[in-house]
């Protein structure tokens, strides 16, 4: 064989294998909708749900999540707790409130802790038009939680960011918004995500564990940091 001989097959051998690596999911080239049997499937694609904050609100509306994330803040301190949630209803009364006790296991975050105590005193099975408040973001865990139960309104205090990356608290690493984002396969209304109420409190009250290696809550954080004030001026070409 010649030396061009070997190099086309070579050449029409590599073709091949570039195309035939192509990711069949092209997202500005699908239909969305259901798919049929022979598809190759995915999900859509979404943002994640926007974070409304403090500014973002009424100063009406923010005085009432003030209001409640305070009484929610205060039972948590008054119970020795960091994670208690609580349950408003669409007239703003207080329905319930969950306390992570750690009790009777690890999964009795106090949101998850709130919505089974609401169940269990008003029968209720769903919370449209509900409102929970929580001192630490909703976990990816509570996160899903809430979608299932159908809050309307989700408010917390501190970000799970500040808490893994900053206070060395365990967690699963994701933002409420990235598992609210994706509420499209439950309902079709997004709810509401505030953080950031009362911020200063809650950060307050959740200190620091990066010095309590034996804590319960005490996790090594991985995250990409990046100092706010740049240590070297930027060059300029
Ligand atoms: C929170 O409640 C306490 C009383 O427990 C009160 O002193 C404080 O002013 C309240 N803070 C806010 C921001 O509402
Ligand atoms: C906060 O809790 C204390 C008891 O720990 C109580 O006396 C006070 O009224 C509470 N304040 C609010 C705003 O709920
Ligand atoms: C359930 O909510 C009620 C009403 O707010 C509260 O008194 C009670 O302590 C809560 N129970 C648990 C297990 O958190
Ligand atoms: C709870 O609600 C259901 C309907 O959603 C009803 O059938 C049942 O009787 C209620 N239970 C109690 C204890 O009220
Ligand atoms: C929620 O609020 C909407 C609008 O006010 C109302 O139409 C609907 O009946 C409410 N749903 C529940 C379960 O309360």
């Amino acid at each position: 064989m010649s030396k061009s001989l070997i190099l086309s097959v070579f050449l029409v051998f590599l073709a091949g294998s570039v195309f035939a690596c192509v990711d069949p999911y092209n997202p500005n080239d699908v239909t969305i909708g259901n798919c049929q049997a022979n598809d190759i499937t995915n999900y859509r694609i979404t943002d994640n749900l926007p974070v409304l904050t403090p500014s973002d609100l009424s100063a009406s509306e923010l005085a009432i999540h003030e209001a409640n994330m305070n009484y929610t803040l205060n039972l948590s301190k008054s119970m020795n707790r960091k994670f208690v949630a609580t349950i408003y209803d669409a007239n703003n009364n207080l329905m319930c409130s969950g306390v992570n006790t750690g009790k009777p296991n690890m999964i009795s975050h106090g949101e998850i802790v709130a919505i089974n105590n609401c169940s269990a005193l008003y029968n209720t099975t769903v919370f449209t038009n509900m409102t929970l408040y929580t001192t630490g973001e909703p976990c990816a865990m509570c996160a899903s939680a809430l979608l299932w139960a159908d809050f309307k309104t989700v408010v917390y205090g501190t970000a799970n960011k500040r808490l893994y990356c900053q206070t060395c608290m365990s967690n699963i690493p994701i933002d409420s918004s990235y598992i609210m984002g994706r509420y499209y396969g439950l309902r079709n209304r997004a709810p509401r995500l505030i953080g950031g109420v009362l911020q200063s409190l809650t950060d307050a009250w959740f200190t620091s564990y990066c010095d309590k290696p034996n804590s319960i809550y005490y996790m090594q954080p991985q995250c990409a940091c990046q100092s706010s004030t740049p240590t070297t001026a930027p060059t300029t070409a």
